[in-house]
């Protein structure tokens, strides 16, 4: 017989994880409709002590709609395109010292395009001893916490997405990269506050990163709310850092949530996963 999957609480505000599935195995549709149920609750699901390839990676991405290549050819893995290889390893076996700060601000995965991700899910091989974990923000609860003032000011409001120009990449980036990265790329425009497509929940969906502003607002005023805000949906009881154990599969909502790599590892540690973004149908 077997045992019906449960869910633990692995942080206070959100993290949590699926007890009792193994991802290589028992991925039939009762198990899909069940990780689809947690998932609508949880944004942010761990699956421990799992054992995937890249196709399987790919394979149980594809149940929650359409995995997409990564844009940048030299991430995609070499044998199953819908997965990208996260790696601070370079391809001479070298350490990529600039790796532990990659992805370190917080952000929303490619809101940067027109067509946004429904999820991602990242697969840890190699961790580095301590450290070097994610943290998540839940955006549902942090939008629900804002005073009634600034939900009416961000009521209808567009903001402004590209690739590297929000306030906290400018920090981490320079000016002179983000000039370069931001040549000839069009800006996409996303509601600052969106409904879950699946909880019909309302979101907040700025993030410090990729969102440069609002439309109709001016330049120092729209950095203002983006600081603002990003400084509301980071606070402690809203977030979740995420320690690695290699073999987690980590799959989180890119609609309900935020995040960032810490950063905190030393540089000189390999850190390598797998990860898939998945589109919706
Ligand atoms: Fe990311």
């Amino acid at each position: 017989m077997t045992v019906a999957p449960s869910l633990r609480p692995l942080g206070n505000a959100l993290g949590t994880e699926a007890v009792g599935v193994d991802l290589a195995r028992d991925v039939d549709d009762a198990t899909i409709a069940w990780i689809e149920r947690a998932f609508a609750e949880h944004p942010v699901l761990v699956f421990r002590d799992q054992q995937l390839d890249a196709a399987a990676l790919a394979a149980f991405g594809a149940r929650f709609g359409r995995p997409q290549p990564h844009i940048l050819e030299q991430y995609r893995h070499p044998d199953e395109p819908m997965v990208s290889y996260i790696t601070n390893v370079a391809k001479d076996g070298g350490i990529d010292r600039f790796g532990v700060k990659r992805a370190s601000s917080w952000h929303t995965d490619e809101t940067y395009e027109e067509a946004l991700p429904r999820l991602a899910i990242l697969h840890a091989v190699e961790m580095p001893a301590t450290k070097g974990g994610t943290i998540f923000a839940d955006m549902r609860a942090a939008y629900d916490a804002l005073p009634a003032a600034t939900k009416q000011r961000l009521d209808g409001l567009i903001a402004l997405h590209g690739h590297t120009n929000g306030p906290d990449a400018v920090k981490l980036y320079g000016a002179a990269y983000v000039r370069k990265s931001e040549t000839a790329r069009p800006v996409r425009r996303h509601p600052a506050v969106r409904r879950h497509p699946v909880t019909g929940r309302a979101v907040l969906f700025v993030n410090p990163t990729h969102t440069h502003g609002f439309a109709g607002m001016d330049e120092a005023a729209g950095l203002r709310l983006i600081e603002e805000l990003r400084d509301h949906a980071t606070q402690e009881q809203f977030t979740y850092y995420h320690s690695w154990r290699v073999g987690d599969v980590l799959m989180w909502d890119e609609v309900a949530t935020m995040h960032r790599s810490a950063g905190d590892a030393r540089a000189d540690e390999r850190r390598i996963m797998l990860r898939t973004i998945v589109h919706p149908n």
